[in-house]
This record gives C-alpha cells, structure tokens and sequence, in this order.
C-alpha cells in the first residue's frame, strides 16, 4: 500500500482508527518557517468529532505531538512528522464487520484486497479519522500561503436536497472566508443552515444518514500554478480531494452546469483592472489550459452519506457466504459534511503549496 501524495511536497498519512494513533509525515518542507502551533491545533479543532449532537459522540481531543523536522519554533528541513494518539477507542462494536462488510463502506474490499489481514476496528486505516493528518498538513501549507496573501475558506452549499445559494465566487471576499472558517456551521444564510442541521439531526434519531456538497473557494492566487494535460490544476486538486474518504465528485467553476450554455454565456470576458487582467465572469473557476488564471479557485466536493447507519442493510458473510442482515452499531457521524470543511480547505492548501514549491525557484518569499 502507497500512501503518498505530492509532486515538491510529498504527503504521507498513516495510522488506523482504533490502533495507537494517527498521523502525517511532510517532506520537502522548506526549513526556517515558523509554525504557529495554536493555530494548527485550532485547525484540528475544527475537524475533531463529538464538538456537537451533529456528530459522533466519539469524544478525541485530537491533540497533536510533533516527532520530527520541528526545533526552537522553525521547520529544520527535515521531515515533519506528527502523530495524535487514539485515545477513545471502543472496538467491540465492530467485531462484526469483520465477517460483515457494511454496504457503502470500505469492508467488502479491504478484506478481499488485503486477505482479511487489514485492521477493521473503526474502518482502521479507511475512516475519516486519517483525515486528521490532511488537516495538520493543510494548516501547515495555510500559514505559508498566508504569507503569499492567499487565503482559502469553504462553506456548506447543500445537504441533502435542502441547498444554501450559490453565490457569485466574484464577490466573496477574504472577510467573508475568515467568516466561514470560524463558523462551525458555514453557510450563506443562517435559515439554511438551521434546515440543514435538522435534516442531520431527524436522520441521525432515523438511524439513518445524508450527504451534501462542501464549496472552496481561494483567493489571491497567483496565476500560472499546473501545468497543460496530466498535472493541470484541475488534476492535482481533484487528485487529492478524490482521496478524502466518501468524496464522490469535484467540480469546478460551474462544473456541470456550464454544459448547458452557449460559448457566449460559458467564457469569461477578460478585462483589465488596475494593470491587472481579470475576467468578468469566473465560470471557469480559476482555472484555464489547467492553469491558474488569478481569479478565485472555485471547487464544489459532493459528499455520499455516511455508511454506517443503524437501519437494517442486506450483506453477505465473507467467510460463510450467507446472506445477512446487519444493523451497525458503534458512533457514526449522520453526516460527514460539517466536519469535511476544513479537510477540504486543507486540500487546496496542500495541492496550491505543492504546486508553488515547483514553480518556486527562490525559496525565499516566506
Ligand atoms: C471527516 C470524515 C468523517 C467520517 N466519518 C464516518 C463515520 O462516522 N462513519 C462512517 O461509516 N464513515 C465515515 N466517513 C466516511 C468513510 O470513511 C468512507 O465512506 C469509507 O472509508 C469508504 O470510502 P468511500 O466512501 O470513499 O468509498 C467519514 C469520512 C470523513 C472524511
């Protein structure tokens, strides 16, 4: 199993949910930037589960330990490793997954690729809580793009069919991503957001669970960031959003709805502002030829329900081959999407930091 991702920076998480922790290591980190811890664990806090009856009652303090690559407040070059200790874990209510795979989870084709060898306490090394590693590294990446004057926020456009408005990616500003990353529910109107959180929580007393859509936007980018064909922008960030666990589609731009305009509507008309060259729509998100244009990076993440609910599902017994009937028990998010906000900020600041650090050739703009 490889479990590296990255062109310049390369991003390795481990860990299982209910092993002895979770963790990340960075390399090809540029040493003498100075990490403001505070802030990575603030970024973590945003991620942890059981912070309301929204979520997993699973209470982790997800406290981070630094193990490399970190000395008197700088990165050193080496690489930055941390983990977070498992430190609730209650193993017994999955016991029989291993037998049992639950429908929409990870079971079925772990245990035929991995010959039932692979650790299933908690979804092991598929659960979200992996997650936690992209987190640290994503808040890594924020501090120095920060200083770029890139800035990154996310915000809850749906869950379920109840849908927030779409706004314009033109006129968000970075007050308003500062608004969404501090929210622990963002969205663009408050009365959305309240519908949303009572589908969560009418699913959760139904022993069931829902899906949604997480937007990312990035502001400030500098144009020129991906490459035409195979590294475009557009394949890079995908790359690593399509490797957040329950991710099942990435759109950009208008994503799928551009296909119902004309050329006319779809283009973005350019235009200069300033002696710079903008454009008048961003339709594109951010993005032509597979390269950043300097508008703002637009990205929709759709996410599936999460798996394990309590209501009965049909599944086969991988050892004996009968059909079954399963209720899953243990403590499961009704819907992933509050707490997938930040790992999807987390991945556009990875995906923009590792394409950067390519293009970069004096390393000395942090
Ligand atoms: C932040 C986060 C939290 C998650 N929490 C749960 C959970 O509580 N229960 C669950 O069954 N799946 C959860 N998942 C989703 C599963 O990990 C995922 O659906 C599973 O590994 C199968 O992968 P796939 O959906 O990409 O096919 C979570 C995912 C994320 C990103």
């Amino acid at each position: 199993m490889s479990n590296i991702w990255g062109m310049n920076l390369k991003v390795s998480i481990f860990g299982e949910s209910h092993g002895e922790c979770v963790g990340v290591v960075i390399s090809n980190l540029p040493a003498g930037i100075r990490l403001d811890l505070e802030a990575i664990q603030a970024e973590l806090n945003r991620r942890k589960p059981g912070k309301s009856a929204l979520e997993t009652p699973r209470k982790e303090d997800d406290a981070f330990k630094i193990m490399s690559g970190y000395f008197n407040e700088y990165t050193t070059g080496a690489p930055l490793a941390m983990i977070i200790e498992n430190t609730n874990t209650k193993s017994k209510d999955y016991g029989d997954i291993k037998q049992m795979p639950r429908p929409g989870h990870a079971d079925y084709t772990a245990y035929m690729k991995y010959k039932g060898f692979h650790d299933y306490r908690g979804g092991g090394h598929f659960s979200g809580r992996l997650t936690a590693g992209i987190v640290f590294a994503g808040a890594v990446a924020k501090q120095i793009l920060s200083k770029l004057g890139i800035s990154i926020g996310a915000v809850i456009e749906s869950v379920g069919m109840v849908a927030d408005e779409r706004i314009d990616s033109l006129i968000v500003t970075e007050a308003q991503l500062e608004a969404w990353r501090t929210s622990a529910f963002p969205v663009v109107h408050p009365e959305k957001g309240a519908a949303m959180r009572q589908l969560i929580e009418d699913m959760r007393v139904d022993h069931n669970s829902v899906g949604g859509v997480i937007r990312c936007i990035g502001l400030n980018i500098p144009v020129g960031l991906g490459e035409p064909f195979f590294d475009s922008f557009e394949s890079r960030l995908a790359y690593m959003l399509f490797s957040i666990p329950a991710v099942k589609g990435v759109a950009f731009g208008l994503g799928f709805d551009v296909a119902k305009l004309d050329g006319k509507q779809a283009n973005d008309d350019f235009y200069m502002d300033g002696g710079l060259f903008k454009t008048k729509t961003n339709n594109a998100g951010g993005i032509l030829g597979g390269i950043t244009n300097g508008m703002p990076l637009d990205v929709q993440v759709a996410f599936k329900p999460t798996p394990s609910i309590g209501q009965e599902q049909q599944t086969v017994n991988v050892e004996t081959l009968e059909e079954k009937t399963i209720a899953i028990e243990g403590r499961h998010d009704a819907c992933i999407i509050p707490r997938a906000v930040p790992v999807v900020e987390a991945a556009m600041a990875i995906t923009l930091l590792d394409l950067l650090l390519g293009e970069e050739k004096d390393v000395s703009w942090w």
